[in-house]
């Protein structure tokens, strides 16, 4: 007997349901605000789905079909870019006077959404240093806290945490977990085998893969969550249009062998750097030296092609002198598409509730596209000795 196509080859097929007409190898866009029914009778039967266009028609279920397939989940939520996924996720399961401890290596705009919105609503956020041990973190919830949120690699830093551990330790106090699962991409880790209640991605970065979208999902397999989810984001009336997730759908298709190649020549340049004599520390996961590496071979299948570097003696207008030199890669926010980039990020460390390190020198983050490694060495080499003659 034939064994499953691998997940892969799931995605890559187009062996989706299709009307009769639809001859075409992907999906189609269909677009729509009305739907239309057959019998005055049916107007007000909340079984027929979708009866309105708010419910995503054709091109957005087949989007979550797929989400469902590569998260494990049985539901998955469509949300107009990544950061409203992580909003749904938050204020679908906080009520007044339920508390939040979140990483401190959170995705920033996360962190000012727990402060700034939340706070207003009567929820409390504390912070855990990524490093922190289970006890610790655990040590922070009172019978107050509510949802725990966890992001493995850290933004920008990319501490490893013991997803699996903080996930069972929260089951056991009937706290909830939400997952930034956007480094992952739903296919180098599964927050929901490993426990996690909430799985979310940016499908921006990865799934998109080309930086022309904004979309994002929550994806679970506990239906009563499902439930909540639902209300909160109909409340909302939370959307991700046709286009956005046919775009994400296309991008889906080719997923598994971008992220293999970014990711194999992010370690590469990686490990070429280690070597420079101008840098002091490369912060990537994949890397023997890096702390947390064991965990981080445990429960993630490879890195993808996002890491940052330390380079020595610098400041923010050395950092800017070496951005400036680079020619092959763009500068700009955001990672995942087939064009690499690079950010200076030391204005985003300023926002965290307390360092656990401290990172002296300019702090790099290199996004690795799908462009030859070599050509990029190439650039890096050359804008470091920018760099040399800015720094004196
Ligand atoms: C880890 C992580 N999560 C969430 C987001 C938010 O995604 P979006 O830009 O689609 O809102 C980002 C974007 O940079 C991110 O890096």
């Amino acid at each position: 007997m034939p064994s499953l196509p691998s997940e892969r080859t799931r995605l890559t097929s187009a062996t989706y349901e299709r009307a009769p007409s639809h001859r075409a190898v992907n999906v189609g866009v269909e677009r729509g605000s009305t739907v239309l029914y057959a019998r005055a009778e049916d107007l007000y039967n909340e079984d027929i789905k979708p009866g309105y266009g708010i419910e995503g028609l054709s091109t957005q279920r087949e989007l979550m079909r797929l989400m469902c397939d590569l998260e494990g989940a049985t539901d998955v939520f469509l949300l107009p870019t990544g950061l409203s996924a992580l909003t749904l996720a938050i204020t679908a399961c906080l009520k007044a006077g339920d508390e939040v401890v979140c990483v401190n290596s959170c995705y920033g705009p996360i962190r000012r959404f727990l402060q700034s919105q939340m706070a207003r609503f009567g929820v409390t956020s504390r912070y855990y240093e990524a490093g922190a041990s289970v006890d610790e973190v655990m040590a922070l919830t009172t019978d107050k806290t509510a949802l725990i949120i966890v992001e493995s690699p850290g933004s920008l830093t990319f501490e490893i945490q013991d997803i699996p551990a903080i996930a069972r330790a929260a089951k056991a106090r009937g706290i909830l977990t939400l997952c930034d699962n956007t480094y992952g991409a739903g296919v180098l880790f599964k927050p929901l085998e490993h426990g996690i209640d909430m799985s979310m991605q940016a499908l921006t970065k990865y799934v998109g893969g080309h930086s022309d979208i904004l979309i994002g999902t929550v994806a679970v397999k506990d239906k009563a969550l499902a439930k909540r989810l639902d209300d909160t984001s109909r409340a909302f009336s939370f959307f991700a249009s046709a286009d956005e997730s046919y775009l994400a759908i296309r991008g889906l298709r080719t997923l598994h062998l971008r992220l293999e190649q970014s990711g194999k020549s992010g370690l590469e340049l990686a490990r070429w750097l280690e070597g420079h004599d101008l840098v002091d520390r490369v912060l990537h996961p994949g890397l023997e030296s890096f702390p947390g590496h064991e965990l981080f071979k445990r429960d993630f299948t490879a890195p993808n092609g996002l890491f940052s570097v330390v380079l020595k003696g610098g400041n923010i207008a050395a950092s800017c002198a070496f951005l400036n030199a680079l020619k092959l890669f763009g500068l700009g926010f955001s990672w995942g598409g087939f064009e690499s980039l690079a950010i200076h990020f030391e204005p985003q460390l300023m926002g965290r509730a307390k360092l656990g390190q401290a990172y002296e020198g300019s702090l790099i983050r290199f996004y690795i596209g799908l462009e030859d490694p070599t050509d990029l060495k190439a650039d890096i080499e050359q804008a470091l000795e920018a760099y040399r003659a800015a720094i004196g």
